[in-house]
């Protein structure tokens, strides 16, 4: 393979624009192919980008343009997996927004046949990456935490619900697949990944089909809420193989203050993401440190760029797989089910592939 990673994006809204522009500003990754349904996505992206690309309605035709080595998917949640598996069938490497899916069993389909092409296979996943997570990240290598036994993980918004694309709201879509999935992500990484055994939740939706809650008190058409088939809030605990426990919970909607939070509860020490704050015990004394992420350091998006490229063209470890997407689907769906069920949910049971 040439030295430069020739990529295409799926889908050129928010988030396609976002992880295209950070893929093509990297040394060593060039943008060349756009897929939309969307004409004018595209052509107001290539217009950005300030040099023709190839450009493509459907997703199975730039999936076929051999000049391209890697695609990234950034559609909406229901269309994740079939583009993401059109990809890897067509032998290229992926690189997928989060949620990985919009349901467990696309999900399964979709790192099944990813591992089994041998194709890079990576989360875009812009909370895991940023300076402030993979300091927490270090600091957890660097054993300051000791085991952490507990984790608290939370996105709160006043009035976040999105209403710019259909699928945020229709089934598939919703808060927790949405924004839990970040911090869910996030703590659960931090945790040291632990395998979870089961989980228990509520969820449901208060604000969206009644019009209320909508991204900045905004007002969408009726024809829009009428739609609404999804949650707008979610909490749940889940817990883990080593004894762990994890509360997590996101509400795209609320009367309360907004907060995006993730807390670890270690032997050691104790710290939170946002701000970076370290808590432990020395000499007898509470010792607390904040910590103030130099903005100079790489962002989130960069990181995620820079990752996807070098793992493609170096051959190194990814350290974001679908395979981490399927883990954190499994317990997302499993509090969403337990919210239906009423009952605690046993992964094992609820989800037919090894985590
Ligand atoms: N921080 C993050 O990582 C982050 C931030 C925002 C959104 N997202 C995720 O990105 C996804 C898209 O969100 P968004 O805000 O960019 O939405 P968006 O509506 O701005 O963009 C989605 C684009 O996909 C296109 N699209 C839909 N179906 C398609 C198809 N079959 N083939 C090709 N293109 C298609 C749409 O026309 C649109 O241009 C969601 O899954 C969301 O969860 C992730």
């Amino acid at each position: 393979m040439s030295e430069t990673l020739r990529i295409g994006i799926i889908g050129t809204g928010g988030v396609g624009k976002q992880n295209g522009r950070h893929l093509d500003a990297d040394a060593r990754g060039e943008i060349v192919a756009l897929c939309d349904i969307i004409p004018e996505r595209m052509d107001g992206f290539e217009k950005e980008l300030g040099r023709p690309m190839r450009k493509y309605l459907d997703y199975h035709d730039l999936c076929a343009d051999p000049e391209v080595d890697a695609i990234f998917v950034g559609t909406p949640n229901q269309v994740h997996v079939p583009a993401a598996l059109a990809v890897v069938r067509a032998g290229k490497h992926v690189m997928c927004t989060k949620p990985l899916s919009d349901s467990l069993p696309s999900a399964i389909e979709l790192v099944k046949e990813a591992e089994a092409a041998g194709v890079v296979n990576m989360m875009s996943l812009s909370t895991r990456f940023g300076p402030d997570c993979l300091y927490l990240q270090q600091q957890v290598r660097d054993g300051f935490f000791g085991d952490i036994y507990y984790g608290r993980a939370r996105s709160v918004r006043r009035s976040g619900i999105p209403d710019w694309n259909l699928g945020f709201i229709e089934a598939g879509g919703g808060a927790f697949r949405d924004m839990g999935v970040h911090v869910l992500d996030a703590a659960w990484w931090l945790m040291g990944m632990p395998r979870p055994v089961s989980a228990t939740g509520v969820a449901g939706a208060k604000f969206g089909p009644f019009g209320k809650g909508y991204f900045s008190f905004r007002n969408p058409p009726e024809e829009y809420w009428q739609k609404y088939g999804s949650d707008d809030f979610a909490g749940g605990f889940i817990r883990f193989e080593n004894g762990a426990g994890l509360q997590v919970e996101s509400f795209w909607a609320s009367h309360m203050p907004e907060d995006l939070q993730v807390e670890l509860f270690g032997e050691e020490g104790g710290g939170t993401l946002r701000p970076v704050q370290l808590y432990t015990t020395e000499h007898g004394a509470p010792k607390d440190v904040r910590i103030d992420i130099p903005k100079a350091w790489r962002t989130g998006w960069q990181s995620i760029a820079k990752h996807f490229i070098d793992t493609v063209l170096d051959g190194s470890e990814c350290m974001a797989p679908l395979r981490h997407g399927l883990v954190v689907q499994a317990m997302l769906e499993a509090v969403l089910e337990s919210s239906r069920t009423g009952r605690e949910v046993v992964i094992d049971e609820f989800c037919p592939f090894p985590l």
